[in-house]
């Protein structure tokens, strides 16, 4: 098939997060499945600046936003991993500091500038030779890709995949007229309207031909009320076209054995003394001894309600009467920003944090810990949790969505398991994890057995490769 990725994130192009990640990976498992792929992305400021090799195909496009013309540019570029990605130039809305917005929030025109995308990607589209036949969109930023097609009486399929149903891209009505389609569609049962607003992602779900969600489980939680956030019943209405497929992971950019970001390499053999020298390493940058028997614990997240980050604050008083010492990697809630800096000056033996985004020390924790703690309140896929299991590290986390999928719940009777989970979502229930986590780590053989178990899973592209493949068919 001939199928074209459109989002607003491309590692390593352009990142905030998992997003990024999968559109580095999932379009390159299908190309070396026979298919041919490519991607479109915005020309952000954060490209240009990476200096990508651009070819020019010479193609200019004219795009009707409400009663306006905008003129756009299209530029050509490779991935590391063989993938074209299209990128779509106009500096007024994509030369600015940051994806989405900046310390104050997210840009004012950011419904603008997504519509502009979301329609220039099927100006894109007409024009790539041989035909596509799958259009495949990504979160609310490209969530009104099926509609433009269909309003465009395009030839091809749409796939929308929901990545997060907490980013619903959901603006004032008024930003419809952008949009610069029949009235019918802003009305209760044209897909773009709810509750007055202008809503992306639900227009996607209602107007894609197949939609996908990233793990099975989340599937499943957001046609209920309780993880919905509004749209449960939208998405009930379409159960018949969703499907559930856990991401992947790129083994070869998350492979201990060669990952050129860790202090040593290592493999499930070589675990032992691998782990103990990235684990030197990293006690070493939090300027820690070299020799402690506390548990590391890392987390490395976005700092947003949704990841639970709060619960840590919660529990934080009981943490320190426990033989754990916490490393974190994170940015985004001004607050809890806040209460990480303050809390690594009153306690600088038993947190080290860096507020910021490093895809080195990112690596380095996932080496460097003896467990990854993620408390994350609902969690579509989650990735940190596979990262961790590849490096034999093992995940803490809160039984939701796609964490609930992949972490195997230490069972100490059969000796089996690669992490630890926990509900409910509160302080306790975490503390309760971590507590287990503790006593695990005095006996190292079972703990090793954990970690050689999830460095064993197979979390690779290709089942994903191929369920996609399948979504495409039935499309
Ligand atoms: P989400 O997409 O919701 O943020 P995922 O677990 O799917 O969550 O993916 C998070 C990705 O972003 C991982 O690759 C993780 O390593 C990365 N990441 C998150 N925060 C940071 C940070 N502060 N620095 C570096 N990488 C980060
Ligand atoms: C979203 C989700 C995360 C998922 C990622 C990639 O950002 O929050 O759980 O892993 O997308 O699909």
């Amino acid at each position: 098939m001939n199928v074209l990725f459109a989002s607003s994130e491309l590692y390593p192009l352009a990142k905030t997060g998992g997003l990024a990640d999968v559109l580095g990976a999932l379009p390159a498992a299908l190309q070396a499945r026979g298919h041919s792929v490519s991607c479109a992305l915005p020309f952000y400021r954060e490209v240009m600046e990476s200096e990508p090799e651009l070819l020019d195909p010479d193609l200019a496009l004219e795009i009707p936003m409400g009663d306006r013309v905008l003129a756009g540019r299209v530029y050509q570029t490779e991935t590391p991993n063989g993938v074209t990605v299209f990128l779509i130039r106009r500096d007024e809305f994509f030369d600015r500091s940051g994806l989405y917005g900046n310390e104050l929030g997210d840009y004012q025109d950011i419904a603008e500038r997504f519509i502009f995308f979301s329609k220039a990607v099927i100006a894109l589209a007409a024009n790539i030779s041989p035909a596509i036949d799958i259009l495949h969109a990504h979160d609310w930023q490209t969530g009104l890709v099926p509609i433009f097609a269909k309003a465009a009486a395009a030839q091809f399929k749409t796939v929308f995949t929901i990545h997060n149903l907490g980013y619903q891209g959901s603006f004032w009505g008024v930003d419809f007229k952008l949009c610069n389609l029949p009235d019918r569609y802003f009305a209760p049962d044209g897909g773009l309207e709810h509750y007055g607003h202008l809503n992306c992602l639900k227009a996607g779900i209602v107007h894609a031909d197949q939609v996908t969600t990233v793990s099975p489980t989340y599937a499943r939680e957001i046609q209920t009320p309780a993880h919905g956030r509004g749209l449960d019943v939208t998405l009930r209405e379409h159960a018949g076209k969703l499907t559930g497929i856990l991401n992947g992971i790129d083994q070869s950019l998350w492979c201990p054995a060669s990952d050129p970001l860790i202090k040593e390499n290592y493999t499930a053999e070589t675990l032992a003394e691998g782990k103990a020298a990235c684990r030197r390493h990293l006690l070493k940058r939090a300027d820690w001894p070299k020799d402690t028997t506390d548990l590391i614990v890392g987390v490395v997240s976005r700092l947003d309600s949704q990841k639970g980050i709060d619960l840590i604050r919660d529990a934080w008083p009981e943490i320190l009467r426990m033989p754990v010492r916490l490393v974190i990697l994170a940015s985004g809630d001004p607050d809890l920003e806040a209460w990480l800096t303050s809390a690594m000056e009153r306690h600088p033996d038993r947190l080290f944090a860096e507020i910021g985004f490093s895809e080195k020390l990112a690596h380095r924790i996932q080496a460097g810990c003896d467990a990854v703690l993620m408390p994350s309140r609902y969690e579509p896929c989650g990735l940190s949790q596979l990262y961790a299991q590849r490096y034999g590290t093992l995940p803490i986390v809160h039984g939701t969505g796609g964490l609930a999928d992949t972490v195997a719940d230490w069972n100490d009777e059969a000796r089996e398991g690669t992490g630890f989970v926990f509900r409910p979502c509160n302080a306790p229930a975490l503390l309760g994890a971590l507590r287990r986590a503790v006593e695990l780590a005095q006996d190292r053989p079972a703990w090793e057995i954990a970690a050689r178990e999830g460095m064993a899973r197979d979390f690779s592209w290709e089942a994903s490769a191929m369920a996609t493949e399948e979504v495409y068919a039935r499309a």
